[in-house]
């Protein structure tokens, strides 16, 4: 099959790209320093690929997601780095299990359950999960009094990863990771888990990584300064032309848009609605305006990975015009 023969609007990977991505991120953090994030891609065959090059932990944020590796024969070393207060389909599955609790109803939830391991999720400054540095040491010891192993501590420092100037990410970074050493000091433990695809060369407290978007990269990202390329695209065709605009069948229901418009080589993208991108050739692109004609294909960069693959029921992987593979992205829904 052809590039020009997909229906679209279609999630499209540069298998170049791709390899790319994870070669370099293999070779900075070999083995267990990286453990993969599969929220980003959803997508067990690609969660293999990153198995094959010695990443065989990996990171889920749904239970589904970690049934999913489970069934797929990835489930030497989950963590689900979320919490949960129903572990019950958790404590069934034939995998290694670790879950992040951040209270007394997650680490009752996770004993309930029938897990055995679980990590104290710490707040590094995302107001979002995790508990207190100083309400860790107590959750560790009430988890070990509930019959859990505490494998450590984990703390995600999503604040600092769209920081585009590295002296200032690497600042926001270590402030995250002291109160993650803190914490990790009363909870004891070998692993802490923290970071991401922003973050993957500066935080040098955790002993494992959990990167997910650096295989795919998107635009938010490709503004930071990391070795990795962008390596997907909605694929797109050009519907409808305006008095001055175009329209391509991307739009909210293809593209995750938290992190705003998505790009358009040549263009300026004026908006997107349910099933369109309005967008208008650049006059100050580098290569020129881009000039779209109905029934063109054009490359729509998403702005966020995790969003966007999960609208997708497979992804394409091209090498030039060929599509050489179609793997699906079997972990979506709950
Ligand atoms: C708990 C957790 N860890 C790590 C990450 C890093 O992911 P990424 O590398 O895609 O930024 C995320 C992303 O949101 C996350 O929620």
């Amino acid at each position: 099959m052809k590039l020009a023969d997909l229906v679209t609007p279609a999630l499209v990977v540069d298998a170049a790209g791709l390899e790319h991505n994870l070669a370099v991120m293999a070779k900075a953090l070999p083995g267990t320093r990286l453990r993969p994030h599969v929220k980003a891609t959803k997508c067990t065959a690609l969660a293999r690929r990153q198995a094959a090059l010695g990443h065989r932990g990996f990171c889920c944020a749904t239970v589904r997601e970690m049934e999913g590796m489970a069934a797929a024969g990835l489930g030497e070393d989950l963590l689900l780095a979320n919490e949960t207060l129903d572990a019950r389909r958790l404590g069934r599955l034939d995998a290694r299990v670790t879950v992040a609790v951040d209270s007394p109803e997650t680490i009752e939830a996770a004993a309930a359950g029938g897990v055995r391991e679980v990590l104290i999720d710490v707040n590094v400054g995302l107001p979002r999960c995790g508990c207190a540095p100083e309400a860790a040491g107590p959750l560790a010891d009430r988890a070990r009094r509930r019959g859990l192993t505490v494998r450590g501590v984990m703390g995600y420092e999503g604040h600092a990863m769209p920081i585009a100037e590295r002296a200032k990410r690497r600042e926001v970074v270590e402030a995250a990771m002291e109160r993650l050493a803190a914490a990790h000091a009363a909870v004891g433990g070998e692993v802490v888990s923290a970071g991401g695809t922003g973050s993957f060369d500066l935080n040098t407290l955790a002993s494992e990584i959990q990167a997910g978007s650096y295989s795919l990269m998107d635009t938010a990202y490709a503004r930071l300064d990391l070795p990795f390329r962008p390596a997907f695209w909605v694929w797109s065709t050009v519907l409808s032309l305006g008095s001055g605009w175009a329209v391509c069948d991307a739009g909210l229901k293809s593209l995750g848009m938290d992190h705003g418009n998505p790009a358009i080589d040549g263009a300026r993208v004026w908006f997107c609605s349910d099933e369109h991108v309005t967008f208008s050739g650049d006059p100050e692109a580098p290569g020129g305006p881009l000039r779209p004609r109905i029934g063109e294909r054009v490359r729509v960069w998403p702005a966020h990975v995790d969003p966007t693959v999960a609208y997708h029921e497979r992804l394409h992987l091209v090498d030039g015009e060929a599509v050489v593979d179609s793997w699906p992205i079997d972990l979506r829904g709950w």
